[in-house]
């Protein structure tokens, strides 16, 4: 059985799917912070079977290591973590303390319960702004003082991760580094679902299209990139969620060269603010109403992967377009706005 936790979030809940869809019994363990219930009931209408579920916060140590006496668990995948930039800026400590508190139990419980091996979702935020010459970026590239207690929390669990995996010889780990991750299910059933007003670029072009926001602000259109907006490395929730089973499988099967390894998880594309937004009127058949505003403060100009490591190492490459990406956000929305909400409030 895999523990994912955060399995009824957004990238928990693609990787749960396709976990089970390749044989596997999933444990989700969720504090349902940032998420619905419901996402358990929609996980089994697209699998066909439902995953075994608790809600709980990884934070309380006692009930993390009855979790592990409870259940037959053989591996981790770990996405529970806070993650709203700004908010961290606000509320530094409830970050530190929810996300590097949640590792470290689970490191703990794993070491006592004999549990060998661990995903942990990391982000390409530990690179910051790289420099030209380390563009795109690669597994090598330098880390970089975090610009927010959000980045610097995902700094400090992979050096958290590294050094419990280095002094406990049965512990062996992965760090998967997503750049920006969009897109949803081709059901429509499971999808990114921010609460409040959405902080990232996708869900916020496809809650404007819905009529839900009234229009799309533009952060920035006088960096030095070609047409003035920001680039980043787009890659769609299901190329991830399939990355973290073959991630998992290769400490599963031994496959691996180091105790501790780091990939980056992008399409190694870049893509402009203004690209993305010409895919989404392309797929969606709608006009967004958008205007270039100033920059947004923190915001990094271009990002985008290496992926050659992450293709031959890790033996995955990403296969899903920004097209598809788009598309497939605009489905979710409206289904879950026509569909799925009606339905829950019914
Ligand atoms: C952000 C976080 C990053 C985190 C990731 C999680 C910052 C600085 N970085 O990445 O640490 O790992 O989310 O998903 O917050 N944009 C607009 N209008 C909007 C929203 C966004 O123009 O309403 C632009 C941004 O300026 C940026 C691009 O769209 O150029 C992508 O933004 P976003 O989706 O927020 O992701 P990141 O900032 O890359």
């Amino acid at each position: 059985m895999i523990l994912v936790t955060g399995g009824a979030g957004y990238i928990g809940s693609h990787t749960t799917v396709v976990l089970q869809q390749a044989g596997y019994e999933v444990l989700v363990v969720d504090n349902l912070s940032n998420s619905e219930a419901n996402v358990i009931d929609r996980i089994e209408k697209i699998s066909g079977k439902r995953p075994a579920f608790e809600e709980m916060d990884l934070v309380d140590t006692a009930k993390v290591d009855a979790l592990f006496t409870k259940y037959p668990i053989e591996g981790i995948i770990h996405f529970a973590a806070s993650k709203a930039v700004g908010e961290s800026v606000q509320k530094p400590l409830l970050y530190y303390r929810n996300n590097l508190q949640s590792l470290m139990n689970l490191l703990e419980s794993m070491n006592k319960h004999g549990v060998k091996n661990i995903v942990f979702s990391s982000s390409c935020t530990v690179y910051g702004q790289p420099t030209e010459d380390n563009l795109p970026v690669t597994e090598n590239a330098p880390v970089q003082v975090a610009l927010s207690p959000y980045g610097n929390t995902k700094q400090v669990c992979e050096e958290i991760l590294r050094d419990t995996i280095y002094a406990h010889e049965n512990l062996q780990g992965v760090a998967l580094r997503y750049f920006n991750p969009v897109g949803a299910h081709e059901s429509a059933l499971i999808g990114e679902l921010p609460i409040g007003v959405p902080q990232n670029l996708m869900p916020f072009i496809t809650q404007t299209a819905m009529g839900l926001r009234q229009g799309l602000k533009v952060f920035g259109g006088d960096y030095q990139t070609p047409d003035g907006t920001c680039i980043r490395d787009y890659i769609h929730v299901m190329d991830l969620a399939k990355a973290h089973l073959i991630a998992l499988e290769r400490f599963m099967k031994s496959n691996f060269k180091k105790r501790f390894e780091w990939f980056n998880l992008g399409t190694g594309t870049g893509s402009s603010v203004l690209e993305v937004i010409q895919s989404f009127e392309k797929m969606s058949g709608e006009q967004l109403a958008y205007e270039i505003v100033d920059r947004r403060e923190g915001d990094i100009e271009q990002i985008w992967a290496e992926t050659t490591i992450a293709n031959e190492e890790l033996g995955w490459t990403s296969e899903l377009t920004l097209d598809d990406m788009t598309a497939s956000a605009w489905k979710w929305e409206k289904y879950y706005n026509e569909v799925l909400k009606p339905q829950a409030e019914a």
